[in-house]
């Protein structure tokens, strides 16, 4: 069975959601099998978004991701990276699909409620950053 990694961002946080964002991944067959409620260091975000390091939102990605508490969950399901992205929708909450995570919660692109694996790969990289080894 595949396993992804959420991020459930400041914005959602504080805004009451995470028990209805978790509620959804659960209705759609993904098991929660690990969780993690954290504020995050600057060196941790630091390192999961290297790859956007140097693009222009990169300083207001981290000064957000750093700004408050997360929740890492560690969801797992049939085909669980494809069906968690296509279930939080586009990036931008004014471009994301009806029903997605980021249309019904998302306030821009920057607080856009959630993040979520897109390879094995990274499911592996970003769970060494957020998760104790289980
Ligand atoms: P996430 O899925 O966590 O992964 C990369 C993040 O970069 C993305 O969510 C957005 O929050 C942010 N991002 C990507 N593209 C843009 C953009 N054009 N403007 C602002 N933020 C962006």
């Amino acid at each position: 069975m595949e396993k992804t990694l959420v991020i459930i961002k400041p914005d959602a946080v504080e805004r009451n959601l995470i028990g209805q964002i978790i509620d959804i991944y659960e209705r759609n067959d993904l098991k929660v099998i690990q969780m993690n409620m954290m504020k995050p260091t600057l060196e941790q975000v630091q390192k999961h978004y290297s790859e956007h390091q140097g693009k222009f939102f990169y300083n207001r990605l981290v000064e957000y991701l750093t700004s408050g508490d997360i929740v890492v969950l560690l969801l797992k399901g049939k085909g669980a990276i494809e069906r968690v992205r296509k279930l939080n929708g586009k990036t931008n909450p004014e471009e994301a699909e009806e029903e997605t995570l980021r249309k019904r919660f998302g306030i821009d692109h920057t607080r856009n409620s959630v993040h979520a694996s897109d390879s094995e790969e990274k499911v592996a990289y970003e769970s060494a950053i957020w998760l104790a080894k289980s």
